[in-house]
Formats: C-alpha cells, sequence, structure tokens
C-alpha cells in the first residue's frame, strides 16, 4: 500500500474517533504532509508523533520563570523505536518519566550542547515504545520565545508575561516536537499570581474567576508555533457573542470600540470559505513591547495596541489574524520552506474581507502600498530567496524566510488566479484547499498538484502549468502579474507634485480627506530628503513630529533623519523607547544607523529602550546598529 493511500486512510480513522460537530474530517485525497523532513527540528515525526499536551506551570512573576511538566502523548510510527527526540531551547530539565500503561518510572536523558538556531535535542531513551512521556522541566528568564515585562512597562503597572512561539520559539518554554508538520491537542493548568489573569491559545472563559489557577483545554489539533500563554492584569471585553478582547483595564474600552467590526470579518471570512472552526474568536492587547504586528493564536489572537488609532484605519490587522483561521491554522504549512501557504494566503484573505466590508477603495490603496513594499525589498533580496516555494531552509533561521515575498507576492499570485479564473470559480476552489486540508500541513509540492488538478484542468485555457510555476518557482515577479492601481493615490501623487513644486502650500493640499493609507503613499513617495523649511511647513500644518498615528511615524521620522531634521529627536527618542513593534521601529534605527552621528544617537535610545523590547527586537536592533565591517582591501 503506498504511503499516500495510508495516510490518508488514517486521517479517515483518526477523524471517526472525533466529535463530529467540533472537527471537520480531512478529505481522502490529502497526501502526506512530509514531503522532506523540517530541517529546523530535532523531531522524528516519521517514527513518533505528540498527539496531545498536558501542561502543568507555575508562572513566576518575580524569577520570570515557567516550571512544572509537559507530559507528552505519542502516537508511535515506528514501533521498534527506542528513542523520543524532542526541540528544547534554554531549558532546565529536572528529570523524565515514562508511563507504561501501569506506572511512572525514572527515564534517561541527555540534552545535546546547543545549536544556536536550533537549540538543543533532548533525547530520551525508552525501554519500549510507551504511550506517554512526562518532563519536568523550567525556563530561563530569558527564553527567546517569553517575554517579562517589569509593571512600569504596562499600563496599569502589573507585571505582563506573554509568549510568541512562532517559528521556532515554542522549543524555548515547552520541550516538544516544535515543527508545523506535527499537529497536536493541549490541555493546561496555570499557576500564577492570585491578582493576574493567565490566557492561552485555547478556551478562554470571558468569566473566569481571577483567582490565579486557570485550566485551559484546546480540542482541535495546532502546530507547536499557535502554542501560546499570556499573564497579565486583563480584563474581558465582549464585542459579539463570540468574539472580544482582553485587555489592560484602561485599554479594553478603546480596543473593543476600534475593533468593534470583529464580528462582520468573521462573518464576511465565512461567507468566503466555510464555518469558523475554532469556537471563540477573541483578541489579547499586549503592550507596546509586542514585537509584532498581530499572531494569530488561534481562539485568541495577540494584537499590538498599536493599531488602536481611534478611526478603524488599521484594523486590516485584525482581518489578517482572523484569515489565518483558515489559511494557517486550519491549513499550516508543513515546514518553514512554505510559509508563503500561511503569510500569501492570510494577506489574500485580509484583503478580501477588507474590500467587502469597507470597500474596493481601500483594498487598492493596501495593495498599492504592499507592492511598492515588496519592489523595495526584492532590491536587496537575494534572487534564491525571492522564489515562493524555497529550498529547505537546512541551517537557516526560519524567521529568514519570513519576507515580503511571502507575504505579498504569495498574495499577488492568488490575486493573479482569481483574474484569471474569476472570483466565483477562485472563491470555490480555495474553500475547497481549506475545506480538504482542514487541521493538517501541507507544502508548496501538495498545492501545485492540488492547483493542476483541481483549477488548471478542470478550467481549460486560463492560465499554463508554465505560469503558475513560474510563479512558484522563479525570482522577482512574473510578466504575468497585473500592478494595483488606486485612483485616491492619483490624487495623492498629484498633490504631492503641486507641494513639491511650490504651487500649493502644505495648508493648501486636501489633507483633511485623507486617511491614514493617503498619508503614507503622500510621505513614502517623498524624495530622499527634503529642505528643512518643507519639513517646517509640513510640521506646521499637520503636526508629523509626536504624531499619534504609528504608520505615518513610520514614515516620517526617516524623512526626518535623512534630512538631518533634528527638531525630531526628542519625539523619536520617546517613540523607541515606547514601542517594540519591530516594522515600526526597524526603519528608523536603520535609518539613524548611516551616519555616525545618528548611530550615537541610536545607540544611545537603544540603551534606554532595551529593557522594554523583546529579544526579537533587540536583536534586530543590534544587528542594524552593528558597525559595519571594513571593507576587504584590494590587493
Ligand atoms: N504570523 C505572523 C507573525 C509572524 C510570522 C511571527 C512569522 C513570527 C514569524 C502574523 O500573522 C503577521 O503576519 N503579522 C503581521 C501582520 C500584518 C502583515 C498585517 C505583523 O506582525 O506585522
Ligand atoms: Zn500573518
Amino acid at each position: 500500500m503506498s504511503r499516500l493511500l495510508i495516510a490518508a486512510l488514517m486521517a479517515l480513522a483518526l477523524a471517526a474517533c472525533k466529535p463530529a460537530a467540533e472537527i471537520a474530517a480531512p478529505a481522502a485525497n490529502v497526501v502526506d504532509s512530509s514531503d522532506v523532513p523540517d530541517p529546523n527540528s530535532y523531531a522524528q515525526p516519521n517514527r513518533v508523533r505528540i498527539e496531545h499536551l498536558v501542561l502543568n506551570l507555575q508562572a513566576d512573576m518575580a524569577a520570570r520563570t515557567l516550571a512544572g511538566s509537559a507530559e507528552l502523548h505519542l502516537k508511535w510510527q515506528d514501533d521498534k523505536a527506542r528513542e523520543l527526540v524532542l526541540d528544547t531551547r534554554d531549558l532546565q530539565i529536572r528529570g523524565v518519566q515514562g508511563f507504561d500503561g501501569k506506572a511512572w518510572k525514572n527515564l534517561s536523558y541527555r540534552l545535546d550542547t546547543a545549536d544556536l538556531i536550533l537549540g538543543s535535542a533532548l533525547r530520551i531513551k525508552l525501554p519500549s515504545a510507551l504511550p506517554r512521556v512526562r518532563v519536568a522541566y523550567s525556563t530561563v528568564p530569558e527564553a527567546s520565545g517569553l517575554q517579562w515585562l517589569t509593571p512600569e512597562m504596562t499600563a496599569s503597572k502589573q507585571p505582563f508575561m506573554f509568549s510568541q512561539s512562532q517559528a521556532i520559539h515554542a522549543r524555548s518554554w515547552v520541550p516538544l516536537q516544535d515543527t508545523p508538520g506535527v499537529r497536536f491537542t493541549y490541555d493546561a493548568r496555570i499557576r500564577t499570581d492570585a491578582s493576574l489573569m493567565a490566557l492561552m491559545s485555547a478556551d478562554n472563559d470571558p468569566r473566569a474567576v481571577r483567582d490565579g489557577d486557570y485550566r485551559f483545554s484546546m480540542p482541535q489539533k495546532i502546530p507547536s508555533y499557535l502554542l501560546a500563554i499570556a499573564v497579565g492584569d486583563v480584563v474581558f471585553k465582549p464585542i459579539s457573542a463570540r468574539s472580544g478582547v482582553w485587555a489592560e483595564p484602561s485599554v479594553a474600552e478603546a480596543a473593543a470600540t476600534e475593533f468593534a467590526d470583529t464580528e462582520k470579518m468573521i462573518q464576511v471570512a465565512e461567507k468566503l470559505y466555510g464555518p469558523y472552526q475554532w469556537g471563540r474568536y477573541d483578541m489579547l492587547i499586549l503592550p507596546a513591547s509586542f514585537p509584532f504586528g498581530g499572531m494569530e493564536n488561534p481562539r485568541l489572537s495577540f494584537i499590538t495596541p498599536t493599531v488602536i488609532v481611534g478611526d478603524k484605519s488599521l484594523t486590516s490587522l485584525i482581518a489578517h489574524e482572523l484569515a489565518h483561521s483558515w489559511s494557517g491554522n486550519l491549513v499550516t504549512n508543513s515546514s518553514w520552506k512554505d510559509i508563503w501557504l500561511n503569510e500569501g494566503f492570510t494577506s489574500y484573505v485580509e484583503n478580501r474581507i477588507v474590500e467587502q466590508l469597507y470597500g474596493r477603495e481601500l483594498a487598492d490603496m493596501e495593495n498599492v502600498i504592499s507592492q511598492a513594499s515588496l519592489a523595495e525589498a526584492l532590491k536587496s533580496t537575494p534572487p534564491a530567496d525571492q522564489v515562493l516555494a524555497l529550498p529547505p531552509l537546512t541551517g537557516r533561521d526560519p524567521d529568514e524566510a519570513l519576507s515580503d515575498v511571502a507575504y505579498i507576492k504569495g498574495q499577488w499570485f492568488l490575486m493573479f488566479l482569481e483574474q484569471r479564473f474569476g472570483r466565483e470559480t477562485f472563491d470555490a476552489f480555495l474553500r475547497h484547499w481549506f475545506t480538504t486540508h482542514a487541521f493538517t500541513s501541507s507544502h508548496s509540492a501538495e498545492f501545485e498538484r492540488f492547483l493542476t488538478v483541481e483549477l488548471l484542468e478542470k478550467n481549460p485555457g486560463k492560465a499554463s502549468i508554465g505560469e503558475i510555476r513560474e510563479w512558484l518557482h522563479r525570482p522577482g515577479i512574473p510578466s504575468s502579474a497585473t500592478p494595483a492601481i488606486s485612483s485616491r493615490f492619483v490624487a495623492v501623487d498629484k498633490a504631492q507634485a503641486q507641494w513639491l513644486a511650490g504651487d500649493v502650500p502644505a495648508s493648501g493640499l486636501t489633507g483633511t480627506t485623507w486617511g491614514t493609507q493617503e498619508w503614507v503613499r503622500f510621505l513614502e513617495r517623498m524624495p530622499a530628503t527634503l529642505a528643512k523649511t518643507q519639513l517646517d511647513q509640513l510640521d506646521a500644518t499637520f503636526r508629523f513630529t509626536g504624531t499619534a498615528n504609528p504608520e505615518i511615524a513610520q514614515r516620517w521620522y526617516p524623512l526626518t533623519v535623512r534630512s538631518g531634521y533634528t527638531d525630531a529627536r526628542p519625539e523619536i527618542e520617546s517613540f523607541l523607547t515606547t514601542i517594540g513593534r519591530r516594522k515600526l521601529i526597524m526603519p528608523i534605527y536603520v535609518e539613524l544607523a548611516k551616519t555616525d552621528e545618528g548611530r550615537a544617537f541610536a545607540m544611545a535610545v537603544f540603551e534606554k529602550a532595551r529593557p522594554g523590547y523583546h529579544p526579537i527586537t533587540s536583536g534586530s536592533v543590534t544587528e542594524a546598529l552593528k558597525v559595519p565591517e571594513p571593507e576587504a582591501k584590494q590587493p
């Protein structure tokens, strides 16, 4: 019997054991997800797979540690195997026990020397293919997947902790098979200070009594990168019967108002791609140090507070994280080389939700902005990294695979397919992809096969396999791509040209009717530098320096740095010391690092800001501020 058939039968048998209402059965034609072993994990899923995880942890806010145990329920593929290999990074292992069906017994284990990217393999010796193994351990305060905030760094002046597991940081707080090719369900008991709330990527009860002892269960199978935890002084504010926000008390009201359209977004996505499969959809608003815009932790997206600007203009972020409930959380890349299957699909779905809810004009503007960003990024991306279907990321940090190529070229590819096959056909196709691959992990080769059979062959003459392969396997943007256009931006560009030519003063610009996206366009298309008089005029009219809109700050401050406009330095310092979201602050650090004076200022600010930054952000800033190697002298 072929591996393919075995995998299909196993999937059917497994699905038969699950409560039918909760979980969609994967269809029989789903191929084995493990095309190649995941080079970013030591796990051996072809021998054994974690099926269920039971976490029992104490979150010690003062010591900055999680301590307790992780019990793994195992499904053996290879009954003769005598070793279980888990991923760990900087974990302090206290002991390992195995359960043979009757009793727990101590097992011997070895922790390999740490690899800089992968961490340490934990090799556990087994007398037989045991059904359960339990690891007692604790994390270190510097765990790469956790950030522990001091009370001063939060709105409510209480300690706060949150995880960020994607891509391979789950291993720094739980010993497990840290590869998106393995899915498991989980239960957890988390104990912490009685004054704080604990939340996970699971069934958070909006009415949970705050007593420092919390229980969670995640009945749907998830990959390890979606394992998430947070502890802090957060309260719940409902948006609809199945959706709401968790946030620090002083932020909750504003967050619920900003994200009031969440229920409508869920309904738009459901209409396009089938029922929302995860029960509740809540959002946790994190302190401003959160290094990302959002993270699609199932049932509880983690969200930066920097998108709460008062006019809902940045809520496409919520559409994005919600969209992952289909593209990513339901159908996951089986290893990080295929991250475009998660992020490119999600960017596409996000834009469809935005279009449906807020109109074509906004959707177009967002596409023009992102395609311009892709064009810029491609200038410094090696051709080998410009393909959607990347080769295995052996020896590479998977966070490196995260680029505009995966997000924007990926989205553009799906937009190309939509144009060629028509919305109706393409929507049905995408829905079919999600339904047939639900709760599995997949990869580019499988998508190419599915696309060929389900779209190309069923609708001959619309697109050729050569065109598809160009999108997937060749660098750059294929000639079959249609660039997005925005009529509103045509008006912005015209106004900008008139202002630059001195034909109209800043006060004569129609800026009062512009939204965030138009301002972003206006600032992004400026010449590299402006004269002080021009910057003064813009500031006097629009008050960019000190703006409360971080998307504007992200574009304005680098322009002031390039132009030597030091008037903005105090506000730059306050921006960089209060926000830790990488996308917003990195362009400023990068620009500052280009001159000796700028770098000195950046270093001084970084020193102050660093205690408040997430390890991921600190890493990026350190990299950006590195003194460049002196160029090798020609002989
Ligand atoms: N899943 C990503 C964040 C991520 C990707 C974290 C890879 C670590 C490794 C999330 O869904 C995302 O894409 N966030 C974006 C949102 C934006 C594109 C709307 C972000 O944080 O900027
Ligand atoms: Zn995403």
